[in-house]
């Protein structure tokens, strides 16, 4: 019995000492990706911007649902290809925008594949699509892993 009550009592001293960690460091230990510091003004657009690269990525796969290869291309070029930072390149650390700029060329590469695919594609050549979005969405992927903003 004694030895019952040594043990509830130390389980609750180590469930107290747990919460009495500081807040910050529990964020820290939650959420280990780096923080962007954008401007509060910038914020909402980025956020748009990624909306609108899930609006792509899923115009996509509709696209591929539809066998219609020259279709996806047409979206990943126009989309998702480079040139459409809109601004927020200066408050975007280079491992940030290196990892963005491996995003667009994925894209470009996706499109390259898709255009290939002949008028009757082969299982192969849809391997070789969904491949080659796979390797676009693992950028987004990466990047989400890796960066928030704040
Ligand atoms: C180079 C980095 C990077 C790449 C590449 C990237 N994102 Fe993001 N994305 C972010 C960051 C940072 C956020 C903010 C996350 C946070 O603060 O929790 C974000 C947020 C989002 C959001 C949430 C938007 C909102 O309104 O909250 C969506 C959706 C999104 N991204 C989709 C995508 C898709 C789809 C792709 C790939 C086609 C992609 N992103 C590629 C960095 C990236």
């Amino acid at each position: 019995m004694r030895r019952f009550r040594r043990l509830a009592l130390t389980t609750m001293v180590l469930a107290v000492l747990a919460q009495a960690q500081t807040p910050a460091l529990a964020a820290a230990e939650a959420d280990p990706r780096t923080a962007i510091a954008l401007p509060a003004d910038l914020r909402p657009a980025f956020l748009a911007h990624m909306r609108h690269h899930m609006d792509a990525l899923d115009d996509i796969i509709a696209r591929l649902a539809a066998a219609d290869f020259k279709g996806a291309a047409g979206v990943a070029r126009t989309e998702l290809e480079p040139g459409s930072g809109a601004g927020f390149g200066r408050y975007l650390p280079i491992e940030f925008r290196e990892m963005g700029l491996g995003m667009h060329r994925a894209a470009a590469e996706f499109a390259t594949v898709v255009e290939a695919v002949p008028a009757q594609p082969a299982a192969a050549d849809w391997q070789k699509a969904i491949a080659a979005l796979q390797t676009l969405s693992a950028h987004c992927r990466g990047c989400h892993g890796a960066f928030r903003v704040e």
